[in-house]
């Protein structure tokens, strides 16, 4: 819901339990205002009288205040737009209109303003979809002059900028890493100066999820105001966060690492920013979550509320590149007895791609490995009863490639100088409508002459020699590679809606709303060692749901460098937290742990509704050696994974206190029969009866009725 008011100069957009609140001056200041919980139209207008800060000489009277500073004029604060041309830098803009449209799901606010010395347009959009509070704001940026203009060079050209009120103390959460040990959650005290976090690798990177959380130090797992925001861009990215000298803070978020030049615009044209999401929350960090979770399942993953992920095998660990058809036939048949749904060929199965030295760009069957294509395979897994998926990695060459002799100029580099190469690969320029077209034609043939369901789309390495040899403005391409990306991936799911994709990048390389919006599911990490997972995968559960968090159950000891030895239960409740898959090698399995395995696996069919679709509660972080724990509710049903890293002393540990739940209701354990109380389990607890080393157990309750 968007009102109006302050003479129409005034916008207060309101979701479910937030709202959010900015105004114009009569300088054609856009100020913020309010980002919290509700308030009216006149809360909105009395914060609007309120007078700015005491004139004072070193002090900018806007910084802090501003919903999208510029660069220039009465600011010191990192800016969020920076334009060029002929020499000029800076922004000075008139308000031109705001408009108010509902776009069916949603109202969206439209502030358009114009630099006449640049012939600059800047439209700021705000949309609050219907039944959240997730703010999607975004900028569009347009050369409004005359052929023959000076183009516009976008320095800088964030997608929002958020602002947050001065509080005695901030908290920041964000997620980093690196490749097998992502998206691990750090929070620590935010003190005043700059917090930058980011990617300069052309793609999302290991290093950090675009996304942070702020709060006042206060805030817990169920209770607290936290303010987060989140980037929709899988390319170079770059969040800003300042905290100003009177305790406000500012943060700036966009495409790109650096200030050196992204763009040119040409008169005519434009840039439209990604979505820099914000989300303002009471109920801790938990709350926060599951209202990030809610509005990605509705409105940014495909496929909508309600579709279930299927249980999938991947051959990657077992067979690495030795793969041949009769192998995969036998691993098909052994994963179809365990009842996994979905089989997937992973590297090694096209062009001359016997190891990690040659074939990547060559996108057919290897004519030794599948002499008549992948087609009697992918019948073999349907007649088995399950999809059928390849694993392929289009950006990239091997130089030991048929692509690669054909067009070597299709790579980045600079002209004259080395070629660097990552895992003896080279990235192609998918900024070139004819790379683009080239991966077009091959990937739509594959996808047509052989009955596939499923595609993992992988990236596995970073850009480096980022040069465009020939284009007049060539570092476009760390902005243009990423649009080709979407453009392709967009167009084969338009022209393939049956076939469902997965993003990969060397494990989590590539995690972020804007890839999200065109992949079914993420390789959450290369790392499959259950207990690494977990804090992995809590720190992914900050802001993406368990729905798109592949999870595999591999072999015993994990090839990780833990080596850890741990039960099949150990690594099936681990993986059972997202959507399930196995990765190990089934040929190794004895009879028993294959019969173990099947029962997990129905099992996790029976909770994966609630695990996939419901709301999540994280009851105990993966801290230290001691229990943790998730919950997942979903209407009368909620399911409980718990795990022991390590007990001593022989203590018991503590009963789980549930969340979500009817205290006057009955909850029946449907394992056991046991009927336990709503109240008991939400106040004393459940009782797992974990011990010992690496223990693990499911718990799938069902409401019965109400206490009389
Ligand atoms: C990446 C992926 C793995 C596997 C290999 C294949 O590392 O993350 O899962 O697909 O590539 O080369």
């Amino acid at each position: 819901m968007i009102e109006i008011g302050g003479n129409d100069r005034l916008w207060v957009l309101s979701g479910r339990r937030g709202s959010y609140a900015l105004h114009l001056t009569d300088h054609d200041e856009l100020l913020h205002l309010h980002w919290g919980p509700r308030i009216a139209v006149a809360d909105a207008e009395a914060l609007a009288a309120e007078p700015g800060p005491p004139e004072r000489g070193f002090e900018s009277p806007l910084d802090g205040r501003e919903e999208f500073p510029v660069e220039g004029g009465p600011r010191f604060v990192r800016p969020a737009l920076s334009v060029r041309a002929a020499g000029v830098r800076g922004t000075e803009w008139r308000f031109q209109h705001g408009v108010v449209s509902d776009s069916g799901f949603g109202d969206e606010l439209r502030l358009r303003f114009h630099d006449p010395v640049h012939h600059l347009g800047i439209t700021l959009h705000y949309r609050m979809r219907d039944g959240g509070d997730v703010l999607e704001r975004w900028t569009t940026l347009a050369h409004t002059g005359a052929a023959g203009d000076d183009p516009l060079e976008l320095l800088r050209a964030d997608s929002a900028a958020w602002s947050l009120p001065a509080r005695d103390r901030w908290r920041l959460s964000h997620l980093y890493g690196r490749w097998g040990a992502e998206s691990r959650l750090a929070r620590t005290g935010l003190t005043p100066g700059e917090k930058v976090i980011g990617s300069r690798r052309g793609h999302t990177g290991h290093q950090h999820l675009p996304w942070i959380a702020l709060d006042g130090g206060e805030a817990t797992e169920e209770s607290g105001e936290v303010h987060s925001c989140a980037l929709a861009w899988s390319g170079s990215w770059r969040i800003a966060v300042q905290r100003l000298s009177d305790g406000a803070v500012q943060a700036v978020g966009g495409v790109g690492h650096d200030d050196a030049g992204q763009l040119l615009l040409a008169p005519g044209e434009s840039f439209t920013t990604p979505v820099f999401a914000g989300l303002w929350t009471d109920g801790g960090f938990g709350a926060a979550s599951r209202a990030w979770h809610a509005w990605q399942l509705a409105q940014v993953i495909p496929g909508g509320p309600g579709v279930d992920r299927p249980v999938l095998y991947n051959s990657w660990e077992a067979t690495e590149f030795e793969v041949s058809e009769e192998q995969q036939r036998s691993l098909a048949h052994l994963a179809a007895g365990l009842g996994v749904e979905l089989f997937v060929v992973d590297d090694g199965w096209f062009g001359a791609r016997t190891s990690d030295r040659a074939g990547l760009g060559d996108w057919t069957p290897n004519p030794d490995r599948f002499p008549q294509g992948l087609g009697p395979l992918a019948d073999e897994v349907h007649g088995l009863g399950m999809r059928f998926g390849i694993w392929v990695e289009p950006e990239m060459v091997n130089p030991d490639s048929d692509l690669y002799r054909a067009h070597p100029e299709w790579v980045q580099h600079h002209p004259g100088r080395a070629r660097t190469e990552f895992r003896n690969q080279l990235v192609l320029n998918l900024a070139r409508p004819d790379v683009r077209d080239h991966l077009w034609e091959r990937l739509d043939t594959l996808l047509s002459g052989a009955p596939i369901d499923y595609v993992k789309w992988d990236f596995n390495r970073s850009f480096s020699d980022a040069g465009w040899p020939g284009d007049a403005y060539p570092q476009r391409m760390w902005i243009e590679h990423v649009r080709g990306l979407y453009e392709l991936l967009g167009r084969l799911r338009a022209a393939h809606p049956g076939v469902a994709f997965e993003s990969c990048s060397g494990g989590g390389g590539r995690i972020d709303l804007g890839i999200l919006g065109l992949t079914d599911q993420v390789w959450t990490s290369d790392n499959t060692d259950p207990l690494d997972r977990l804090a992995i995968q809590h720190g992914f559960s900050q802001l993406h749901p368990a729905r798109v968090m592949a999870a595999w159950v591999t072999d015993s000891p994990n090839a990780m460098g833990n080596a850890r030895v741990s039960s099949l239960r150990f690594r099936f409740v681990s993986a059972m937290a997202g959507v399930l898959g196995i990765g190990g090698d089934l040929t190794r399995w004895s009879e028993a742990e294959r019969a173990e395995a099947r029962d997990w696996v129905a099992l996790y069919k029976r909770v994966r509704p609630v695990v996939q679709h419901g709301e999540l509660y994280r009851l105990r972080p993966p801290d230290g050696d001691g229990l943790s724990a998730v919950q997942y509710v979903r209407g009368e049903e909620t399911v409980v994974l718990a795990w022991l890293h390590a007990q001593h002393y022989g203590e018991p540990r503590p009963p789980l206190r549930l969340r979500g739940l009817d205290p006057g209701a009955r909850y029946e354990d449907l394992a056991t029969g046991e009927v336990h109380r709503g109240a008991v389990l939400g106040h004393r607890g459940l009782r797992t009866g974990l011990c010992g080393d690496l223990d693990a157990a499911v718990f799938h309750l069902r409401k019965t009725d109400r206490v009389g």
